[in-house]
């Protein structure tokens, strides 16, 4: 038997990859995000099998709007269904969180993520974060223009906005820094995923498609993980 790691306390995954798997298949891309619907499902259990504590993972970036409406409007779907399959996390001991600009989403999607927030707020397995209409950038200035209001109204005094105080004001408000970033698709960037939180986090670069992600990918991820030495500036 091996020595036993501890596993990261909070991982972020990047589900990227979907278009190029439907295109292998010649299939449209909307058959590719339905495929990474399904391995979403598959990872999420996973993660609460194993024990992690928090799991965030980027669903839909500020910039994925460019994309067309067709595919947008698909994309906006599989989210309804998969709200609506909530209902059996809190059964299931699984807390689940939204991360982003909310208000720009269709207000229906909005009520079903206020009520999986709801019935899952006292669950004790594992959190899931979803970055929906998410960007690191958009994050730091909400956070920002929340400090300046409370500033204005004489709440905040600018000389008390430390990096623990400026923190709480994220999206991520009282979840740990990220640990490890995984990305699949053979794509090496963070495409303005948790830009604050990640300042220390240890990168997992993967060749292979979002949909064709296994448990054992999240092993195999987890456990380069554990070989590496994070020293945070120390020696
Ligand atoms: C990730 O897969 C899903 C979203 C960004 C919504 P992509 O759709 O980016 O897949 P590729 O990168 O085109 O293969
Ligand atoms: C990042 O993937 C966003 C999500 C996975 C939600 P993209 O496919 O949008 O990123 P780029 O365009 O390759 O940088
Ligand atoms: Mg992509």
């Amino acid at each position: 038997m091996g020595e036993e790691k501890a596993l990261p306390t909070h991982i972020g995954i990047i589900m990227d990859g979907n278009g190029r798997w439907a295109k292998k298949r010649g299939l449209p891309r909307n058959f590719g995000h339905r495929a990474g619907a399904n391995t979403f499902r598959t990872i999420a259990r996973y993660a609460n099998q194993i024990g992690l504590s928090y799991l965030t993972f980027y669903v839909f970036s500020t910039e994925n709007w460019k994309r067309s409406q067709e595919e947008v409007s698909g994309i906006m779907t599989l989210l309804r269904n998969y709200l609506d399959e909530m209902d059996a996390y809190a059964g299931e001991n699984i807390k689940v969180k939204f991360w982003g600009n909310l208000q720009a989403l269709p207000e229906d999607i909005q009520q079903k993520m206020k009520r999986a927030e709801k019935e899952t707020e006292n669950a004790t397995g594992v959190q899931l974060n979803l970055a929906i209409n998410y960007g690191g950038r958009a994050d730091i200035v909400q956070a920002a223009k929340q400090l300046m209001t409370l500033a204005k109204e004489g709440k905040m005094d600018p000389n008390e906005v430390t990096e623990d105080v400026f923190r709480r004001f994220l999206y991520s408000e009282e979840v740990p820094d990220v640990d490890l970033i995984i990305r699949p698709s053979g794509e090496y960037r963070l495409s303005n995923f948790l830009i604050w939180q990640s300042a220390y986090a240890e990168y997992v670069f993967m060749d292979i498609l979002w949909p064709d992600f296994k448990p054992a990918s999240l092993d195999a991820a987890i456990s380069e993980y554990q070989h590496r030495s994070r020293r945070f500036g120390g020696v």
